[in-house]
């Protein structure tokens, strides 16, 4: 079991270089079941949720040749199966792409129910209407979904509200359908234009990816194709806040600042200043850090996975905040954490009230899910003291190196093993 070791204080200062983003990663993997010949991705994560992704490809028979850790030729070509291994697919919550890519390949896909964050309950009650309406039934057997077409033919779907997944798996089962399908209230994250993006490159013909109308033509043929994948606005995001934490002094480099809007936009209400450049941002703290009330929202709305990061920002903010997130059911899980390291947060239903204090000490705390993890981390960095995190392969699902990368900023923390059961000594 490892752990983070953070003996909080330092400033960041210097550059950060962002990765590829991690939700356009596992989808876009997943969607090379739909291309007839091979494709090269560059600039995916090396985090385990794409190494699971591509284990999953591997394990049904799809040949996987990482030509550097950032850089993976793929080649579905011998799947035969449209079966997604049971244990590999419950530890990630993308597996449920599998559902949209086999059905669009074979008609057909066995997918045990996908994990991933524990953010309470995660259902996919529109992805499987989204398939229904193409012509597909549906089973669950054994906790399996079982979905199956002898043709899927376009038509018009209409999500009951903002779905990542769901859009997602509308456009894979759409991408091959026959005559139109028309998606509508779709979800317009950048990972969704990102994927789109892929799959036009190889031939697929969908309109209109980042507004609420995709219009996706049936195709029969993807062609093989090199394609870099976009860089991580979330990963930003938390450098972004780490930097205000620790009144340090930060360019974040590899970003494409439209996709961080909100985010600067909500650092710059609480006093931070973010100068944007043509692909990079640079975050810096003059004053005092000052309250604000965020709420989270589908894109271009505040994103509910920076929700964590910028309320630990706010504990350390003059004034009271409001944080709004109903996005998920269960999102202020890390609050306990935070709390121990002497945070004053009140939580009620999907609101939190945040009354901020002078400074957080070191404190053992736990990562209980990916985003909960990285504000764990921003915390132990501008507290005074030593934190200890546990469950940090919750972050290492979606930060690829972060201790590397904060390293080279100045920060001090470690990543140690330790037998289960095992403390490390906490002093100083
Ligand atoms: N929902 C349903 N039924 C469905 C689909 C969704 O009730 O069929 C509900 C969800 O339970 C949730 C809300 O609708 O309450 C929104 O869920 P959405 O489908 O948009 O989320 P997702 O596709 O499961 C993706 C990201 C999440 C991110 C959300 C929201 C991936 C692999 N995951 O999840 O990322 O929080 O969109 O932006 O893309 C993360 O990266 O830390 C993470 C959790």
């Amino acid at each position: 079991m490892y752990k983070f070791i953070i003996n909080g204080g330092n400033k960041l200062e210097g550059c950060v270089s962002i990765s590829g983003a991690k939700n356009a990663a596992v989808a876009i993997v997943a969607a090379t079941i739909l291309c007839d010949e091979p494709c090269v991705l560059e600039n995916v994560p090396d985090i385990s949720d794409t190494a699971i992704c591509a284990k999953i490809l591997h394990e049904m028979g799809a040949s996987i040749n990482y030509t550097n850790k950032n850089t993976i030729l793929i080649d579905t070509r011998n799947i035969k199966s449209p079966v997604v291994p049971l244990e590999l697919a419950r530890s990630m919550r993308a597996s449920s792409y599998f559902l949209g890519t086999l059905l669009g390949r074979f008609h057909e896909a066995y997918v045990p129910m996908p994990g991933g964050c524990d953010l309470g309950d995660r259902p996919i009650d529109q992805h499987i209407k989204a398939f229904d309406h193409l012509g597909a039934t549906h089973e669950i057997v054994n906790g399996t979904v079982h979905v199956k077409a002898d043709m899927l033919i376009g038509n018009q779907i209409y999500f009951d509200f903002i779905t990542v997944g769901g859009t997602i798996n509308a456009i894979f089962a759409a991408v091959k359908a026959n005559g139109l399908t028309i998606i509508e209230n779709a979800a317009k994250e950048p990972h969704i234009v990102d994927l789109a993006n892929f799959l036009n490159s190889m031939g697929a013909d969908i309109r209109g990816a980042g507004t609420d109308v995709i219009k996706v033509r049936g195709v029969e043929y993807l062609k093989g194709i090199s394609y870099g994948i976009i860089p991580d606005q979330i990963e930003a995001g938390t450098y972004m806040v780490a930097a205000a934490a620790t009144r340090g002094d930060v360019l974040i480099k590899n970003v494409i600042p439209k996709h961080l809007e909100s985010i600067t936009v909500n650092l710059r209400k609480m006093g931070v200043k973010v100068e944007e450049f043509d692909d990079s941002v640079r975050v810096s703290v003059e004053g005092p850090i000052m309250k604000n009330n965020v709420k989270t929202m589908p894109h271009p709305g505040f994103p509910t996975d920076m929700q964590p990061q910028l309320s630990t920002l706010l504990t350390i903010a003059d004034g009271t905040s409001i944080v709004t997130d109903d996005i998920f059911d269960n999102r202020f899980r890390y609050v306990g954490e935070l709390r121990k390291m002497g945070a004053e947060i009140t939580v009620k239903d999907k609101i939190a009230i945040i009354q901020g204090v002078d400074g957080l000490k070191g404190a053992p705390v736990k990562a209980t899910d990916l985003r909960a993890g990285a504000a764990l981390i921003i915390a132990g960095l501008c507290s005074e003291g030593i934190t200890q995190i546990d469950d940090i392969f919750h972050i290492e699902r979606g930060y690829e190196c972060i201790e590397e990368k904060l390293q080279a900023m100045g920060a001090d923390i470690k990543r140690v093993y330790c037998q289960p059961m095992d403390s490390v000594a906490i002093t100083g």
